[in-house]
């Protein structure tokens, strides 16, 4: 133990000290006498926009940050808006900014040097277990999944590049990365040494965003007339749906709800929109499938369930699917390799242990035995796969995705009147509006507008109002003392037991 954790400091002591500058000269080098004729005073405001520069250009120095054009900030989000295309201006070149800036992110995390251990998947893919040394240092962040492309620059091959995707990252057994590769021929698998990684920025999450705000602007059927008007703050007379209620609000297979719960259910069911919030712990998730239950039997066709994250509709998928509803779990196809507790539900795994296309049996049979099918066979099979899914999305009575999951081109065809979105808080809005476009005539949004929002990596898209999720704009608008009745239909709290 150093003794110096023993000894009582008197600050007060010290403060001569600090303020003669005597240790000035321990922590930094006094400058020479041409350097502090070239100094000049900058202010915290510019030595923060100076470290946002260095992001996008490494070689920016302060003059660049007073630069006409490069300070500007966006036009900030509203609380009302005249139209869709007024909201689709504001709100495009936010989702812009934040792409643009995640995408250098991702360029900029190239890895060199890289040793690679080499082996071979069950499917017979070749596998590179590799550390990533700016992982461990936190710089970089990493999800099964995710692309990466590996660089062979060394002397004992030929130079060599292949795409591949995450199938594991550090665990507490292991701080080694795992990419299986896309495409087996050429890999260099005799060399370990001088490998590089990129990241492969993709720009789909964010191509999503700008589709379902334009969908919004230009397809009248996108929503209800209701909920149109109400995504853009207009102020409209409130609207009960005509549904028959259930009889009894708690659904099979799930706890039998409290009172608050009982009251969040009934005051959703009739509403076109509504917002449920609660603080963590409290039975959100369990009252949203609830409330998917009796939507469902309410309503017909499918409903739509989603949340920002792969966790959290995990959740919520398992406890619909313990109703005895009809579920399917979508997900994209990069993760279809990741097994989950609810992995039988994915669509994936319907389609390969459905047992009404024996054909398509036989080939998903040739195709584990052999690696690789026939391109007749393949073209076949591609089109007796798209044939299984698209029976089993038709006759779902719930399909469950992440937010924009929905944008997966198997959905396009397909029509969402009622759509229910757990953990809303922790999405942006322009991601809220992906699930929305389908045709949706009623929406509940479920989340904790207390808790930390959607993380937003660009400064400028988050200070223009990127990082606030649905609920920020709904609830002030709601919060207008005069407005309250008009604006929202329905706001229902579950409060902490
Ligand atoms: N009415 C109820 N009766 C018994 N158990 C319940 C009831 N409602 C919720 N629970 C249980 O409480 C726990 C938390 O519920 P749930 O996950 O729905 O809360 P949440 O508000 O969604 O939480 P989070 O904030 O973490 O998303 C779960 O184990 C759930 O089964
Ligand atoms: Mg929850």
């Amino acid at each position: 133990m150093p003794a110096s954790k023993d000894v009582v400091w008197d600050a007060t002591q010290w403060a001569p000290l600090i303020d003669d500058r005597s240790f000035l000269s321990w922590l930094v080098k006094v400058p020479s006498e041409a350097e502090q004729l070239r100094a000049r005073p900058v202010t915290f405001r510019q030595m923060n926009r100076l470290e946002e520069l260095w992001k996008e250009n490494e070689r920016a120095t302060v003059e660049d940050v007073d630069r006409p054009g490069v300070d500007e900030e966006p036009p900030g989000v509203l609380l009302r808006y005249e139209d869709a295309y007024q909201y689709q201006n504001i709100f495009g070149p936010l989702v812009k900014i934040e792409a643009d800036f995640d995408r250098k992110l991702k360029e900029s995390q190239t890895q060199n040097d890289l040793v690679v251990r080499w082996d071979q998947g069950l499917n017979t893919k070749k596998i590179a277990w590799m550390n990533l040394p700016r992982l461990e240092s936190g710089e970089v962040k990493l999800a099964v999944g995710d692309e990466l492309k590996l660089r062979y620059a060394g002397e004992l091959a030929a130079h060599w590049e292949g795409v591949g995707h995450v199938i594991k990252v550090p665990n507490n057994l292991s701080d080694e990365v795992a990419i299986e590769l896309r495409r087996n021929d050429g890999v260099p698998d005799w060399c370990t040494h001088n490998f590089s990684a990129d990241f492969v920025w993709k720009s789909t999450s964010f191509d999503r965003m700008q589709t379902a705000m334009k969908t919004f602007a230009v397809d009248e059927q996108s929503v209800s007339g209701y909920i149109y008007h109400k995504l853009l703050g207009h102020e409209i007379e409130p609207v009960t749906l005509r549904t028959t209620m259930p009889k009894r609000f708690s659904a099979p297979g799930l706890p039998e709800l409290n009172h608050s719960q009982v009251g969040a259910v009934k005051a959703v069911l009739q509403k076109p929109l509504s917002l449920i919030q609660g603080p963590p712990g409290t039975g959100k998730t369990v009252t949203s499938a609830t409330i998917v239950y009796q939507l469902s039997k309410m309503n017909p066709g499918p409903v739509l369930v989603c949340a920002p994250s792969n966790v959290a509709v995990d959740q919520l998928t398992e406890k619909i699917h313990a109703t005895g509803l009809k579920v399917v779990r979508l997900t994209a196809k990069s993760r279809e390799a990741i097994e989950s507790h609810i992995s039988f539900l994915t669509l994936h795994d319907q389609v390969a242990n459905n047992d009404t296309h024996i054909e398509l049996q036989k080939l998903i049979q040739l195709k584990g035995d052999q690696g690789e099918l026939s391109s007749s066979d393949e073209r076949k099979y591609k089109a007796l796969t798209r044939a299984c899914e698209k029976e089993i999305l038709n006759t779902a009575d719930v399909i469950c995705c992440t937010c924009v999951g929905v944008g997966d081109p198997r959905l396009s065809k397909l029509k969402f009147r009622t759509v229910l979105i757990d953990e809303a808080t922790q999405a942006a809005e322009p991601e809220c509006m992906i699930p929305l476009v389908f045709g949706c005539k009623q929406v509940v949004f479920v989340g904790d507008h207390l808790q930390l929002g959607p993380v937003i990596m660009n400064k400028k898209a988050a200070r223009a109002g990127l990082s606030q999720s649905l609920f920020e704009p709904i609830l002030a608008v709601s919060m207008l003392p005069s407005r309250v009745r008009v604006t929202v239909s329905s706001s229902w709290e579950i409060p902490k037991c």
